[in-house]
């Protein structure tokens, strides 16, 4: 007889949400949107009941997108790379969780409204300038070193699983979370990018900013693509003071990244 396992979602819409309960049979290298997959085909639970398929965001499936985010046995990670059999496996248990992210508005089940992290992401200008596409030839040589920490910083993608682990994210406070932090360093990083460093550090400065980071490293902790974020949070934090130096007595830029 073949292996089940049981899949207990605390799916509904806001201020009515609920566990349910579906059993599926289990197979090597089944992952949990493929579970949710089939619970789409044939939605019905353990009460033997049809119910509505499970709402969720995927895109990608090969976490690149982000948007499969969920709260899987309580830990904020990626939907499609989530293999149930180890995680079974590691809980000791035939009984599987899912939860939608609680630091982002809920839409329905496990789908989340994740705009808030691309509006911080427009707060502090998170990309650069480009024109036009005219062909200007190559740029300033980038050093071997500053590439890899470059590429580490631009494999974010906005999956707010960081944000949903920072004890500073929450309903009374403003903070934006460490991902944004991130990416000003990566922006302020780059050879044009650097022409809008002052903006991009102010808008750290502003409510919500860095200063509201506690340090507790829960962040880098879950980040799926093992971004150093308080690595990013502290050369920040060391660009936001020399800012305010500069704001305060007029200095020139200094770029000692
Ligand atoms: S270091 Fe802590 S407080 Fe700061 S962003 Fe990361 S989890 Fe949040
Ligand atoms: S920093 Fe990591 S956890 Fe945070 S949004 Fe980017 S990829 Fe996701
Ligand atoms: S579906 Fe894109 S990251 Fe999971």
């Amino acid at each position: 007889m073949s292996k089940t396992f049981i899949l207990k979602i605390y799916r509904g819409i806001p201020g009515k949400q609920f566990w349910e309960e579906f059993e599926l049979t289990l197979r090597p290298f089944l992952n949990v949107i493929s579970a949710l997959m089939e619970i789409q085909r044939c939605p019905i639970n353990c009460k033997k009941e049809k119910v509505a398929p499970v709402i969720y965001e995927s895109g990608c499936l090969e976490e690149v997108c982000g948007s499969c985010s969920m709260l899987i046995n309580g830990r904020p990670r990626q939907a499609c790379t989530a293999l149930i059999e180890p995680l079974l496996k590691a809980a000791g248990s035939g009984v599987l969780t899912l939860a939608p992210l609680s630091k982002f508005p809920l839409i329905r089940d496990l789908h989340v409204h994740r705009q808030g992290m691309f509006e911080n992401l427009k707060k502090v200008h998170a990309w650069i300038d480009a024109e036009d596409s005219y062909d200007r030839g190559f740029g300033p040589r980038i050093s071997q070193n500053m590439q890899e920490t470059m590429y580490a910083l631009s494999t974010c993608m906005t999956c707010g699983c960081c944000s949903e682990a920072c004890p500073q994210v929450n309903a009374d406070s403003a903070f934006m979370g460490p991902a944004p932090i991130s990416q000003v360093r990566l922006f302020n990083m780059h050879p044009v990018g650097k022409l809008q460093a002052e903006p991009r550090t102010h808008a750290l400065m502003e409510e919500g900013g860095i200063s509201e980071c506690g340090n507790a490293q829960n962040c880098v902790a879950v980040c799926p693509k093992e971004i150093p974020l308080t690595e990013s949070i502290a050369v920040m934090g060391r660009e936001v003071t020399r800012q305010a130096m500069r704001d305060l007595f007029s200095l020139p830029d200094v770029d000692n990244r």
